[in-house]
């Protein structure tokens, strides 16, 4: 499962097997999070309907400021087919309040959390739904929502509120690579553990 994930970036216009979005839930529920704080929520968009304003806000970063060579217009028509898109949210102040409850103590302060576990853990359920995904046949991107303009403009559109980050958006369905406007990473592409790895000492 794990050599078989990667992403894709184009989808047929077919729907998912019922349940689909139940399980890959359930699998990125499986996430460990730090303090057992599940500091994580989904926002889910099932259909074309319930997407588009998400790909308005792709469309969007296409021409802004904020847009890399990801993000053009062809990548997002191509996107846009996936029937369903799992966004992951963290919750920075579910983290401080654990932290700063009876069996942690800590200040319930920002800076004593060096590393922010709230985008640990949600990254957590992305990786378990991206490998979920591949266990039922079908494929996904995880893609980046945007710059901070971008992110004001999904928490109006979709109702979320101020504390919950997007980590980014997990479009998903049945993959037509014949028209991913990416070709798929190969293994051979990874730097190798030589450079990445360092034993004992860094
Ligand atoms: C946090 C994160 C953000 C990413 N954002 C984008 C994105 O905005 N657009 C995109 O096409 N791919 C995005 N990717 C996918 C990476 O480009 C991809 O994982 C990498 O090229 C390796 O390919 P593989 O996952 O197929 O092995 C993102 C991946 C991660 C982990």
């Amino acid at each position: 499962m794990i050599r078989r994930r990667k992403m894709v970036r184009s989808f047929q216009d077919r729907p998912l097997p019922p349940g689909t979005a139940d399980r890959l839930l359930k699998a990125a529920n499986r996430a460990p999070s730090a303090g057992f704080c599940q500091g994580y929520r989904f926002l889910v968009l099932e259909g074309a309907e319930e997407a588009a304003p998400l790909w308005d806000i792709a469309y969007a970063l296409s021409t802004s400021d904020h847009t890399t060579a990801d993000d053009s217009a062809e990548q997002v028509d191509a996107l846009k087919r996936a029937p369903l898109v799992i966004i992951p949210l963290a919750c920075k102040n579910i983290y401080l309040d654990r932290y700063a409850g009876p069996n942690k103590r800590l200040a319930r302060d920002e800076s004593v959390h060096p590393i922010p576990y709230w985008y640990i853990d949600t990254g957590f359920t992305a990786l378990l739904t991206l490998l979920a995904v591949v266990d039922e046949g079908l494929g996904a991107v995880l893609f980046g929502i945007g710059g901070p303009a971008e992110i004001e403009d999904f928490r109006i559109r979709f109702g979320v509120p101020p504390e919950w980050d997007p980590i980014g958006a997990i479009a998903i369905g049945y993959p037509d690579p014949d028209t991913d406007p990416v070709p798929p990473a190969r293994p051979g592409d990874r730097k190798p553990l030589a450079e990445l790895v360092h034993h004992g000492h860094w």
